[in-house]
């Protein structure tokens, strides 16, 4: 081999940002096994093994429960594509940058784009979700569970049950809690949810778990239209994944392998398990943050148990303080951005990332970067 081909090395990092989030090692050597075509009934039987999996994850009894290749913007894509066009009118609820994204994708579909507006980091109230709904009487709804720009939980019960009131389906970004906090899909009403793989469910990025109510199958059945986007129509995806086994594309194997071994850890976890880990070791890391003087963007209960943000300190850098964690712990988190740049950090606890240890040195390594 000639001396100037690199060979692949990457750094071992300790991803405790917004994601991607640290993978298991059974999860990489799943990753490894032998690869069957995209047809073939072994790929099939994986697949059908992931559908009550994420069913438990998202708390629903959908059948329509699947994934797509791509990232979570390819569900959000999906979920907007499949259900918003010209015809439609969206209501978004946007306090961060990601709701932003759902509106972004309603108004390229040529819908008819409310944005109900809030500063970032802010929730809306039920009184607030409820008087928007009824007063813009929308088709479809859209908001973001779990803001990854913030760090705030937004509540769906009010929304979902406004929206249902007045005949709009719901749109929920479900990127940053699915597999760690609970979302009840169904107990919440929300309609076509959607997420990814590289956040709680700890699988590298790649692929998009979505969930869709009957409701919404029974509208996406009667549109007449074509979904514009031939990728993630969902119809097309269903000949697929569903009865026909038709060849839509071809399916990331390795992908769903991964997929498949990361939710079969969480399985074995037990999904009520993993939430209380979550929520314990996000009250641990708050803790501990609190006790270093730090004060948090999000107040409770808002507080996301994936993500925190706790507000950089006066005269403090930013960039400062997270090379000395990367120089001298390997700890990869984030910054803030847009109206946050400079202003919080971005830490994630998520699946395998969840840990008391992960907590304690990083806990190091903000006292010892702060103090410097
Ligand atoms: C809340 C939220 N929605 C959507 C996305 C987009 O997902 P992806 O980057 O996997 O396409 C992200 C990514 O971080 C996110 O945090």
């Amino acid at each position: 081999m000639p001396s100037s081909i690199p060979s692949l090395n990457p750094p071992h990092r300790l991803l405790l940002g917004p994601g991607p989030t640290p993978v298991a090692q059974r999860v990489y050597e799943a990753m490894g096994k032998p690869i069957v075509g995209h047809l073939d009934p072994f790929f099939f039987q994986i697949n059908e093994n992931i559908r009550p999996w994420l069913r438990t994850v998202y708390g629903t009894e959908n059948p329509f429960t699947m994934v797509l290749s791509g990232t979570g913007s390819a569900g959000m894509e999906a979920a907007v594509s499949n259900f918003v066009h010209a015809d439609t009118k969206v209501v978004v609820f946007i306090a961060g940058y990601f709701a932003d994204r759902i509106a972004e994708m309603s108004r390229r579909q040529g819908a008819t784009v409310v944005r109900v507006e809030k500063p970032w980091g802010e929730t809306f109230s039920d009184a607030e979700i409820r008087e928007a709904i009824l007063r813009e009487k929308p088709t479809m709804v859209g908001y973001v569970t779990a803001e990854t720009s913030t760090g705030v939980w937004q509540n769906g019960d009010a929304l979902c049950q406004a929206a249902h009131e007045v005949g709009a389906l719901v749109i929920a970004d479900c990127v940053t809690s699915l597999g760690t906090m609970p979302i009840n899909v169904d107990k919440t009403g929300i309609d076509i949810a959607f997420s990814c793989s590289q956040k709680g469910l700890s699988c590298p990025p790649g692929l998009s778990p979505i969930t869709v109510s009957e409701r919404a199958m029974e509208r996406l059945r009667a549109r007449k239209e074509s979904n514009r986007t031939w990728y993630l129509d969902f119809k097309l995806l269903d000949e697929y994944f569903g009865g026909q086994k038709r060849y839509h594309h071809t399916a990331p194997i390795s992908m769903f392998y991964a997929l498949h071994e990361g939710l079969a850890l969480i399985m074995e976890e037990g999904i009520e398990e993993r939430f209380a880990r979550h929520k314990a070791n996000h009250l641990e890391l708050i803790a501990g943050l609190e006790g270093l003087g730090l004060k948090m963007l999000v107040n409770n209960p808002h507080r996301l148990w994936t993500l925190h943000t706790p507000i950089i300190p006066e005269g403090k850098d930013d960039m400062t303080v997270r090379k000395s964690l990367l120089d001298n712990y390997g700890i990869d988190f984030a910054g803030g951005f847009g109206p946050l740049a400079g202003k919080i950090w971005r830490i994630g606890l998520m699946g395998e990332g969840s840990k008391k240890e992960n907590i304690a040195l990083l806990l190091e390594g903000f006292k010892k970067a702060l103090s410097a």
